[in-house]
């Protein structure tokens, strides 16, 4: 398919992909939204793995399979750059890793990068279970059902605070509320700041939030020495002229660490707690394969069993938490003998490459697939929930550990059930969530009901 075009031509000489514009400014956005794993799917049957449309009122194109995904990754500063909407651009911190660029993000990235690495995780293991242990008690002491996508967030909120600033955080349930009305804010279609529109409410929380970190790291800077939690690695990280990071900056990064963070796990859990619930056979499998590990809970423990890494990597192939992610071309690109001009919208579909014809029977719920035997599932470009390349997740480290402590606990002790007659058909935006937040009944395994 690709055209006869000299090697060395430039890439005007080349054609653009086929595909279609769709209506006009609004192109094929809504049908996109809807379900874009059905979109793709479509117009990859009647175009292949290269097509073009009209995303977001700019044209964009779709590349498809593990080379083009390989191939966005790897432009990244060189022919693309990081794209966001508006909403996000101003409820984030201006200067926060996500929405710097080039050198700077590398820059930002060799200073953060230590304080997320597998080892750090270490000593965070023991408030994770800890935090972990006691929701999960309070939700198996629940006379009736409840939604687990809420309790979920709760749980989550306070790790999240927990590991940043330490085990005295204020009052999390009304922090939680200002972060929740600032989440919802960042996925707002229109900006328009006024009191009573989501994106205004939301701005109004982005402030309460903000003169809340700016307290904290206030207070903390007096102290002669930090504790060892993620604050006081920023607070203690030094530039190569050894200075310290500008307060600001630490502030605008805390902020997106709350983001990033958050619902990513809540969805990765939540979801992988309900195929468990539909799949008795691998969640027996699951229960074998952790009952010998020993508690407290330690990161060797974690390791030694291969099976909870295989169900959450299943869980987030199947029900990739972020779908996807945006770039914009930079200059003129060719990429398999089509010409991509400057300025168009690249989609980085995670969900499309987790679910392309190189995956055997790709909706079925198989953590084999992640099996150590098993090699040719991890070839690059197909397998991506933490995104690739300069950009990839900082905290996926991070997200393995936090949720192998919480399913090591729920494999170990607690038996759940789904309420019947719930709706579990799936919204996508922001996050795949079935439409009931998953509602149902956890016991302690030792007294559940047979
Ligand atoms: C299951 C959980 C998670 C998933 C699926 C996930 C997924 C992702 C993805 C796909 C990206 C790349 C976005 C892009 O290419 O534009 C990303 C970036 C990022 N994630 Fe995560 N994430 C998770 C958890 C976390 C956690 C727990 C943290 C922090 C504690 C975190 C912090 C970040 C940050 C800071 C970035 C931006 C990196 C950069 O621009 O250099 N994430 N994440």
């Amino acid at each position: 398919m690709t055209p006869p075009v000299a090697p060395d031509a430039s890439p005007e000489q080349f054609p653009l992909p086929p595909g279609r514009s769709g209506l006009p400014v609004l192109g094929e956005t809504l049908a996109y939204l809807r379900s874009s794993r059905a979109f793709t799917e479509a117009r990859r049957q009647q175009y292949g793995n290269v097509f073009r449309t009209q995303l977001f009122g700019s044209p964009a194109v779709l590349l498809l399979g593990p080379e083009a995904v390989q191939w966005i990754f790897a432009g990244e500063g060189k022919y693309l750059t990081n794209r966001w909407t508006p909403g996000v651009r101003k409820l984030l911190g201006a200067r926060c890793l996500s929405l710097i660029e080039g050198s700077e993000h590398l820059e930002r990235r060799r200073l953060l990068a230590p304080h997320f690495s597998y080892a750090t995780m270490r000593q965070f293991v023991p408030a994770i279970e800890s935090l972990a242990r006691r929701h999960f008690e309070r939700w198996a002491a629940q006379p009736g059902d409840f939604t687990l996508w809420e309790g979920m967030r709760g749980l989550a909120f306070e790790i999240a605070l927990t590991l940043i600033f330490g085990q005295d955080s204020a009052d999390t349930s009304l922090l939680l509320h200002h972060f929740q009305r600032w989440t919802k804010g960042l996925f707002s279609p229109l900006t328009v700041d006024l009191p009573f529109t989501t994106f205004g409410k939301a701005m109004a929380s982005k402030k309460v939030m903000l003169d809340y970190l700016e307290r904290v790291v206030s207070e903390r800077q007096k102290l002669a020495e930090q504790p060892p939690d993620l604050l006081g690695s920023l607070l203690n990280t030094r530039d190569d002229a050894g200075q310290p990071l500008a307060r600001e900056l630490i502030i605008d990064e805390l902020q997106l660490l709350l983001f990033a963070g958050h619902d990513t796990t809540v969805t990765a859990t939540s979801n992988l707690m309900l195929q468990l619930a539909q799949h008795p056979d691998v969640l027996q499998r699951g229960r074998e394969a952790v009952a010998s590990v020993e508690e407290p809970l330690s990161l060797d423990g974690l390791r030694s069993v291969p099976y909870v890494a295989q169900l959450i990597h299943e869980g987030m192939r199947l029900i990739p938490p972020i779908g996807g992610a945006f770039r914009t071309t930079t200059k003129d690109v060719v990429f398999q003998g089509f010409r991509i001009p400057k300025g168009w919208v690249v989609p980085v579909s995670i969900t499309s490459a987790h679910a392309g014809p190189e995956w055997p029977n790709p909706n079925q719920f198989d953590p084999n697939r992640f099996a150590p035997n098993q090699p040719e599932q991890k070839k690059a470009g197909m397998y991506l929930p933490f995104g690739g390349g300069p950009r990839i997740c900082l905290g996926q480290h991070f997200a393995m550990v936090e949720m192998s402590v919480m399913l090591v606990l729920l494999l170990k002790h607690y038996t759940w059930e789904l309420t019947p007659g719930q709706d579990l058909t799936y919204t996508r935006i922001p996050f795949p969530r079935p439409k009931s937040g998953i509602q149902l009944r956890m016991r302690p395994l030792a007294s559940a009901t047979p």
